[in-house]
């Protein structure tokens, strides 16, 4: 699939699907993989799933997946069997840290480049090719990606799921959004609705658009929605030393902002209900809910802000959609079946130094202006590759991060600690 994604504005993923119909692919090359590997039904079943993110944030999603118990293994009843529901299942994690944060391509204009980043994660995922010192191309192919990033399901998931119906794969695509959506369609609260999120996700208005039509097509009636886009939170939660004030100072700023944007609807019912709309957000979940509690202290916000919040967590609602669909599929494993994986893989993206005109900044990451100044379309240029992440990658605060809130993960990602 040698393609030239978003070429003349057409879009991303129509485009490289054209492509690729016209010139068949071994997979050996750059963003491209091999067509013919979903070729029996138990070759597709003994697949792992893939998982990616703009980065580690998107282990919430893998956390809240594999320690999923939701359904009856045996006979898919709901409930829970004390048995985790994707036990036998193997997973292959997609951070591409490299060109993070995707949540600020679009304030930098280049959504375009954003969305052929995105759809060349889920080609990674689909492909056999990942990096050492060299290409290689031992990493099995998937049969379900999980997009597990709020803004590359805003931007990328439509172009997604239309290049795989074009390359007509049997491979499931599920998204942080719908799964979100549904989740405030279960919940029983009354008032109005916020969104907290990265400013791109924001930007492109996925949550309320489909929270709406989801609520919509069930019959309910729509509250008022408003949207805090912060372009620090998630940082701050990383540990990122550009945001060196406390998780709280940052949550109490965006809750300040969120019940001002919610206000401003002239609303009749308090804001009951907050939809943790990026992946690092879960993690902050106690710190967010006193900010709001805090606020709600302050006389003139006691009627606008609910006394009891409730918080809607995409991660988990992911974890059963994803269920659900392989369930529906028949792609789960077999009794007796094992995947072609003996254990979980996680990638990471990294700066490609060899690539011609790269820029870095002086801790070797990808330069914030070099990073927006790139243009879709330009598929010769491999300026980032994906290697193996091993727990030594990791900054310190993202280790200790997994570590104490994401054991499942670690215990994969770092099997001897
Ligand atoms: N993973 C992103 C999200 O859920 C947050 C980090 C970023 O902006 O890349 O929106």
């Amino acid at each position: 699939m040698k393609a030239l994604f978003g070429f003349l504005g057409l879009p991303v993923a129509t485009l490289a699907a054209d492509l690729l119909t016209r010139a068949p692919s071994d997979g050996t090359a750059a963003f491209s993989f091999d067509k013919m590997a979903w070729s029996t039904e138990e070759a597709i079943r003994r697949m792992p799933i893939g998982v990616f993110d703009s980065g580690i944030g998107g282990m919430t999603v893998m956390e809240a997946i594999l320690k999923l118990d939701a359904f009856h293994n045996d006979t898919l009843e709901l409930g829970a069997d004390g048995v985790p529901d994707f036990k036998d299942e193997r997973f292959i994690y997609l951070g591409d840290q490299a060109n993070m944060p995707y949540g600020n391509y679009s304030a930098a204009g280049r959504t375009d480049y954003l969305r052929e980043l995105i759809v060349k994660d889920a080609v990674f995922l689909l492909g056999r090719r990942a990096w050492t010192t060299e290409p290689r191309f031992d990493k099995p192919p998937v049969k379900a990606i999980v997009i597990a990033c709020n803004t590359a399901t805003a931007y990328g998931l439509n172009d997604i799921r239309q290049a795989i119906a074009k390359w007509k794969l049997p491979v499931i695509v599920v998204g942080v959004v719908e799964a979100a959506a549904r989740g405030v369609l279960e919940s029983k609260a009354e008032g109005g609705l916020g969104i907290l999120a990265t400013v791109g996700t924001c930007a492109s208005g996925v949550y309320p658009r489909t929270i709406t039509s989801t609520l919509g097509l069930a019959g309910r009636s729509v509250p008022l929605i408003a949207q805090q886009g912060s372009a620090t939170l998630a940082g701050a939660i990383e540990g990122d030393s550009t945001f060196p004030d406390s998780i709280s100072s940052y949550a109490l700023k965006e809750a300040r902002s969120l019940a001002e944007a919610y206000l401003a609807l002239k609303p009749s019912k308090p804001l009951e209900t907050i939809v943790l709309g990026c992946t690092h957000y879960p993690l902050a979940e106690t710190e967010i809910d006193a900010a709001f509690a805090l606020i709600r202290a302050e006389p003139a916000w006691k009627d606008i802000i609910a006394a009891q919040r409730t918080f809607v967590n995409p991660a988990q609602l992911t974890a059963r959609e994803l269920f659900r669909e392989l369930a529906l599929t028949k792609r789960r494993l077999k009794p007796g079946e094992a995947c072609v994986l003996a254990r979980d893989v996680f990638y990471l993206s990294v700066p490609n130094t060899a690539c011609p005109g790269i820029k870095l900044t002086p801790n070797g990451s990808l330069d914030p202006d070099y990073k927006h100044s790139r243009m879709p379309g330009n598929l010769e240029c491999e300026d980032t590759k994906n290697v193996p992440l091993t727990p030594e990658m990791l900054p310190a605060s993202s280790a200790r991060l997994l570590r104490e809130r994401l054991q499942a993960v670690w215990s994969r990602l770092s099997p001897a600690s």
